[in-house]
C-alpha cells in the first residue's frame, strides 16, 4: 500500500498543481495535498503503528472509527433492549424520570417473557393503595447513639476525582432537596459534598481526608470531619464489585492539582489506593476499627461495604462481631456487576460474586448467626428502576444505593469514557470545558426527580403485590421463568392446599 500511496500521492499533487495554475485556484489546494503526502511519508517510515506504516493516510480512519465506536454502536446499531451495561430502555427510563416527564411505554413489552430468564413480581388480585410517602429506613444498631432515618434509595459511592465538581455539587443539592444521602466515595469529603445534603462519608484504603503523613489512618482528622452535622453515616470500604481486591484507581489525566491537594498526593500521576487497609489486617481488627470509628464519631452509624468473594471470610466477620459483641450498623453489598470510574478488565469481568447470590448469601448468613435484626443490609448493583428496588428488597436488602442511575440523571450517556477524562457530558471528567456543560441548577433538579419518581414506581409495584410496606416483602413475591418452564410439577403440585377448606 505504501508504494501505491506514493504513486497516487505524486500524481494527485501534480494534477492539483496544474488545476491550480490553469483555473487560478488558491495555492493552498496543492499545499494541502503536499501536507497530506508529508504526513503519509512520516507515517510510512515510523515503526510504532503497523496500520499507519502500511496505510499512511487511510489508516487514520481506523483510529477515528475506533474512537467513536461507542457512539456508532449506540446511535446506529443498538436496539432498545440491548446496550451494555445498561440497555437503551433502561437509560431512557432514567432520563424520563429525571426530567419528570412521561415514562410510560407504548404497545407492550419488548422482552420475550416465555423464557427461563424471565423474572417478575407476583402481583395480587387485591392490590393495596399506593403510598404517596416515600419509604424510609432507620439505621442504627445497639451501640449507635445518633441513628439516621435514611431513604430507601440513595446515591452510591462515587468520588470527587472520578466525578466532576459540578456533578458532585448537583448530586448533593439533589440529595438535599429529596432528603436522601450522598455517599462521598473513597476520594474524601470535600466542600462540594457539603452543599446541604446528607452525607455518608466513605473511608477507603487511601484514608483520603483522614490520612497521616505516611498514608495511614489519622483518628484526629477523622473525628474532625465525622462530627460535621452533614455526615450522617460512615462507611469503611473493603471492596467494590467492579474491582474487588484491587483498590481505587485515579487515572493521571484526572488527578488535577485541586484533587491532588485534597487527597494529599502528587498531581498528574495515577493514584492507586492499596488493595487492603493498613488500620487492620484481620476480622478482629476490622470489628475493633468499627468500634473505634463509632467512638470517634460520637455514635454515628458505622458500616462497611464489600463485594462478596471468599464466603468463609464473611462468616468469620459475623462470628467475630458476636465474639466482640460489636456490630456494624449497616453492611453494603456490592454486586460484581457494579460500576467504576476505572478498573482492570480482568477484575471487572472476572472477580467477585454477582448481586443476586451475594445478597441472598449475606441475608441468609446474618440470619443463621441470628444477627440479621442488628444490621441493615444496603445493596448496590444496577438499581435503576422501581422494579430493581423491589427485587433487591425481595432478595434481602433493607435499602438500595444507585451510582450509575444517578449518573444518568446527571446526563451521562454511557459514552464509556469515565477513565480517560473525556466524558462528553461533564459528569466523569476533570476537564473544565466539558464540565461547563453540566449546569448544576438544572441537573440537581433531575437528581431530585429521578430519586422521587423511581421510589414512587417502587411504591406502585409494592401496592400491586398487595403489600403495605417494604418490610412485608420477601423472596416469595419474586418469580422466575424457570419455575414454570421446567419445574411446574415441583412448584405447583399442591397449590390448592393452602386455600381449600375441605
Ligand atoms: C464513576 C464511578 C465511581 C465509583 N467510585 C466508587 C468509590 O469511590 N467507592 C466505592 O465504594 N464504589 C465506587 N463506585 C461503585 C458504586 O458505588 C457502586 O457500588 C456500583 O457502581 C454499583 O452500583 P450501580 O450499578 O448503581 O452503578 C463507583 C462507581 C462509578 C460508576
Amino acid at each position: 500500500m505504501r508504494k501505491q500511496f506514493f504513486i497516487f500521492g505524486i500524481i494527485i499533487l501534480f494534477l492539483s498543481a496544474i488545476i491550480a495554475y490553469y483555473y487560478k485556484y488558491s495555492i493552498f489546494f496543492p499545499l494541502t495535498i503536499l501536507a497530506i503526502i508529508a504526513i503519509g511519508f512520516a507515517n510510512s517510515i515510523q515503526t510504532k503503528h503497523a496500520i499507519l506504516r502500511n496505510f499512511p493516510v487511510l489508516g487514520y480512519f481506523r483510529y477515528l472509527f475506533e474512537m467513536i465506536a461507542p457512539e456508532l454502536q449506540q446511535y446506529f446499531i443498538e436496539r432498545s433492549t440491548d446496550g451494555k451495561p445498561f440497555s437503551r430502555n433502561q437509560r431512557s427510563l432514567a432520563y424520563q424520570r429525571a426530567k419528570n416527564i412521561d415514562s410510560t411505554t407504548p404497545f407492550g413489552t419488548q422482552l420475550n417473557l416465555n423464557q427461563s430468564s424471565y423474572e417478575g413480581i407476583k402481583h395480587s388480585i387485591f392490590p393495596t393503595v399506593v403510598n404517596e410517602e416515600l419509604p424510609r429506613v432507620l439505621v442504627g444498631g445497639q451501640d449507635c447513639t445518633q441513628p439516621y432515618l435514611a431513604s430507601l434509595l440513595n446515591i452510591s459511592a462515587m468520588s470527587f476525582g472520578s466525578l466532576s465538581e459540578n456533578a458532585i455539587v448537583a448530586l448533593n443539592k439533589g440529595a438535599q432537596k429529596g432528603k436522601f444521602y450522598h455517599n462521598t466515595g473513597e476520594g474524601g469529603l470535600t466542600e462540594f459534598h457539603l452543599q446541604g445534603g446528607d452525607v455518608t462519608w466513605q473511608i477507603g484504603t487511601g484514608y483520603f481526608g483522614c490520612r497521616d503523613d505516611r498514608g495511614g489512618f489519622d483518628g484526629g482528622k477523622f473525628a474532625e470531619k465525622a462530627n460535621l452535622p452533614e455526615v450522617k453515616m460512615i462507611e469503611i470500604k473493603l471492596s467494590q464489585g467492579a474491582k474487588p481486591g484491587h483498590g481505587g484507581v485515579l487515572p493521571a489525566a484526572k488527578n488535577t492539582e485541586q484533587i491532588a491537594k485534597i487527597r494529599g498526593v502528587q498531581p498528574h500521576t495515577t493514584i492507586l489506593s492499596p488493595p487492603s487497609h493498613s488500620a487492620f489486617s484481620d476480622t478482629k481488627g476490622l470489628v475493633e476499627f468499627i468500634a473505634q470509628l463509632r467512638l470517634l464519631s460520637n455514635g454515628k452509624p458505622i458500616g462497611f461495604k464489600l463485594c462478596i468473594g471468599e464466603t468463609r471470610e464473611f462468616e468469620m466477620i459475623c462470628q467475630e462481631m458476636i465474639t466482640q459483641n460489636c456490630f456494624p450498623d449497616f453492611i453494603t453489598v456490592d454486586g460484581a456487576e457494579g460500576g467504576t470510574g476505572a478498573a482492570p478488565l480482568e477484575f471487572a469481568d472476572g472477580v467477585g460474586m454477582p448481586f443476586e447470590p451475594a445478597l441472598i448469601f449475606v441475608n441468609k448468613t446474618l440470619a443463621r448467626f441470628e444477627i440479621r435484626d442488628k444490621i441493615r443490609v444496603i445493596c448496590s448493583g444496577k438499581i435503576i428502576s422501581g422494579y430493581s428496588i423491589l427485587r433487591a428488597v425481595a432478595l434481602g436488602a433493607d435499602m438500595c444505593n444507585s451510582a450509575r442511575g444517578f449518573m444518568f440523571s446527571l446526563g451521562c450517556i454511557q459514552a464509556l469514557r469515565c477513565n480517560n477524562n473525556q466524558c462528553p457530558t461533564g459528569v466523569a471528567t476533570q476537564d473544565k470545558m466539558l464540565m461547563k456543560g453540566l449546569v448544576v441548577t438544572d441537573k440537581s433538579e433531575r437528581v431530585y426527580h429521578f430519586h422521587k419518581n423511581t421510589l414512587h414506581a417502587a411504591n406502585e409495584l409494592l401496592a400491586a403485590a398487595g403489600k403495605n410496606n417494604f418490610a412485608e416483602v420477601d423472596i416469595n413475591i419474586f418469580m422466575r421463568g424457570d419455575e414454570f418452564a421446567h419445574l411446574s410439577d415441583l412448584y405447583f403440585p399442591d397449590n390448592l392446599k393452602s386455600v381449600r377448606k375441605h
